[in-house]
Order: structure tokens, then C-alpha cells, then sequence
């Protein structure tokens, strides 16, 4: 995470809207029954998701990395009326756990959750997004994009989660770091892609912001 200023950070909780109920459960929840809470996006993050999502008001989401569903509740709330998220999780135990608050959440009739490799999933979505989050292993980063570019709408978005890895993509990567390599490898292919426009802000890990042209 990046550095920042614990009093403003907790100025910016503070006068951010709370969490709705189920979402501040789920938070508690993965905190006491997961062994990497800090997957979890978060308050700040998830408003971030919410508001960007009910900006472009989606027809169809694709989410890489579910975990336990908090943001895809939080993109979900922005979805066109009839419209899908599509969420990809491998670890076939946080499915059920992740089910459970999207129906608490009011969503199962909008959340579509695939169980498996992304790698192998996207290439069957017959599907064209508006919106595409990806938030799973950081050194596929490149392959999830390659995969996912076609199926994007022209004008549509990709919005990618720790694009700033804690501030290692500064560093040459050791050999035995390949989440970094892979980070600094997708910034690269992107910012050089010129089917695309991309912004990186510093929110929490850093956040890429793409629009495909
Ligand atoms: C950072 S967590 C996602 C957090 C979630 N988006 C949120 O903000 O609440 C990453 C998730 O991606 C999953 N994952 C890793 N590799 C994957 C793959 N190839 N396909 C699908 N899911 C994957 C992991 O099991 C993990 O649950």
C-alpha cells in the first residue's frame, strides 16, 4: 500500500459515506474467517468501484478475482437494470462464502459467479463488457489483459488494482518475485498499447484506469 498520511487517512474515512450494513458484515466477516483479509477492497476502495461503476452504469461487468465478493457488491450497485456482473474466483471454497452475501446483498439475481482458472474462463464468455476489473494473481496480469481487450466494447473500461505494488514496481525485481515482474510488465504493455488511453492513480495500491479507443 502506498504511504500515506494517518490523519488524513482517517479524515478521508471519516467524511466518505459509511458502509451499508451487509457490506460492513462482509468486512467483518472475511476479517475473522479468511487467512488474507487484506484482499478484501475496503471501504474507501469499494466506494471508488461503486461511484465509477454507477458513472458509466454498465450492462455487463467482468470481475477477475473475487474473493469474497466485496467488489462486486460494490460494482454490481451500478449495473444498468438488467444487467450482469460476471465474477471469476479459482479458489472453489470462497464461492459459497461470496454467494452468501451477494443474496444479502439483494444481488444474486444480477451476480453470475464462475468457478475456475480465468485464464481458461474468459476465452468462453461469449459476452461484450463496458466494464472489466481485474484484481487476481499479479503475474497474470498481462495474459487477464491480452484475454480481456477484445471482449471490451470500444469505449469501454478496464479498471486494474495494485498497479503500484506497495511501490516495488520502483525496484528491479528479484527473480523470486514474480507478482512484481508481472505488474511492471502490464504497465508497460499498456501504457505502450495504443488501442488504449490509461491513468494510473494513487488510490490505496494504485489504480489503472483504461479506456479502450
Ligand atoms: C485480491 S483478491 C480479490 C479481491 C476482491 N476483488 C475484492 O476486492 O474484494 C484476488 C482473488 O483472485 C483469485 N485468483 C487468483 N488467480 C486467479 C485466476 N487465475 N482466476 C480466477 N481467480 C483467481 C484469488 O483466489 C483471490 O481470491
Amino acid at each position: 500500500m502506498l504511504q500515506i498520511n494517518p490523519e488524513i487517512e482517517k479524515y478521508i474515512i471519516d467524511h466518505t459515506s459509511d458502509e451499508d450494513p451487509v457490506l460492513a458484515e462482509l468486512n467483518r466477516r472475511t476479517h475473522l474467517d479468511t487467512v488474507y483479509p487484506q484482499m478484501l477492497a475496503g471501504k474507501m476502495q469499494g466506494r471508488f468501484l461503486e461511484f465509477i461503476s454507477r458513472m458509466i452504469c454498465p450492462e455487463n461487468i467482468l470481475e477477475i478475482g473475487t474473493f469474497t465478493g466485496y467488489s462486486a457488491i460494490c460494482l454490481a450497485k451500478g449495473l444498468k437494470q438488467n444487467g450482469r456482473l460476471h465474477t471469476i474466483e479459482i479458489n472453489d471454497e470462497l464461492i459459497p462464502f461470496a454467494a452468501g452475501f451477494f443474496k444479502k446483498a439483494e444481488q444474486t439475481d444480477r451476480i453470475t459467479q464462475l468457478s475456475g482458472d480465468a485464464r481458461k474462463i474468459i476465452p468462453e464468455l461469449n459476452i461484450t463488457f463496458d466494464l472489466v476489473y481485474i484484481d487476481a494473481e499479479k503475474s497474470d496480469y498481462c495474459e487477464y489483459y491480452k484475454l480481456v481487450i477484445e471482449k471490451v466494447r470500444p469505449g469501454g473500461w478496464i479498471i486494474t488494482d495494485n498497479v503500484l505494488w506497495g511501490e516495488k514496481i520502483l525496484e528491479k525485481p528479484a527473480s523470486t518475485d514474480p507478482s512484481t515482474r508481472g505488474i511492471i510488465e502490464f504497465n508497460e504493455l499498456v501504457s505502450q498499447d495504443n488501442r488504449v488511453e490509461n491513468l494510473i492513480l494513487p488510490v490505496r495500491d494504485g489504480v489503472m484506469l483504461i479506456r479502450k479507443k
